[in-house]
């Protein structure tokens, strides 16, 4: 038996999908809707660079089913800001040139987000766990805590 059409809210939009079974939340928003903020890493929940946020909460969209997301609202990196209009946390990424391969910076910026509506003025400790299962493989740490610190400000 096919599974019930998907309903749910991404970036303020309604939108419905016909997914087969099994179908991760990450693979409904690169390939049926186009988004493609949200990168692939590991797979397994454990470098973060395919987050999203979830009814405002991070989520790591490659372990994450579809159907869980049902009537939630999923916000992406398209859904922060624009090319035009960054969010203000983009721009301080932008600002502290904290990108090198930039395969990362999706999950730091939603978990940066997600930091800041948290913990508005955070100290170094604080953002440093924040981030700390966010991994870096080009070792643009120091850019990386630069940019949250100026996002803060
Ligand atoms: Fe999802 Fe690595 S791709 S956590």
């Amino acid at each position: 038996e096919a599974p019930a059409p998907l309903s749910l809210t991404v970036n303020d939009a309604a939108v419905t999908l016909d997914l087969p079974q099994g179908t991760t939340l990450l693979e409904a928003l690169r390939a049926d809707l186009g988004l493609h903020g949200p990168k692939y890493g590991c797979g397994y929940g454990q470098c973060g660079a395919c987050s999203v946020l979830v009814d405002g909460q991070v989520a790591r969209a490659c372990v994450m089913p579809a159907s869980a997301a049902s009537g939630r609202a999923v916000t992406t990196l398209e859904g922060l800001g624009r090319a035009d209009s960054p969010h203000p946390v983009q721009r301080a990424f932008i600002e502290a040139e904290a990108a090198q391969c930039g395969y990362c910076l999706n999950g730091m910026i939603l978990q940066t987000v997600a930091l800041l509506q948290a913990v508005p003025d955070p100290d170094e400790a604080t953002i440093r766990r924040a981030l700390r299962h966010n991994l870096c493989r080009c070792g643009t740490h120091i850019e990386i805590l630069k940019a949250v610190r100026l996002a803060a400000r």
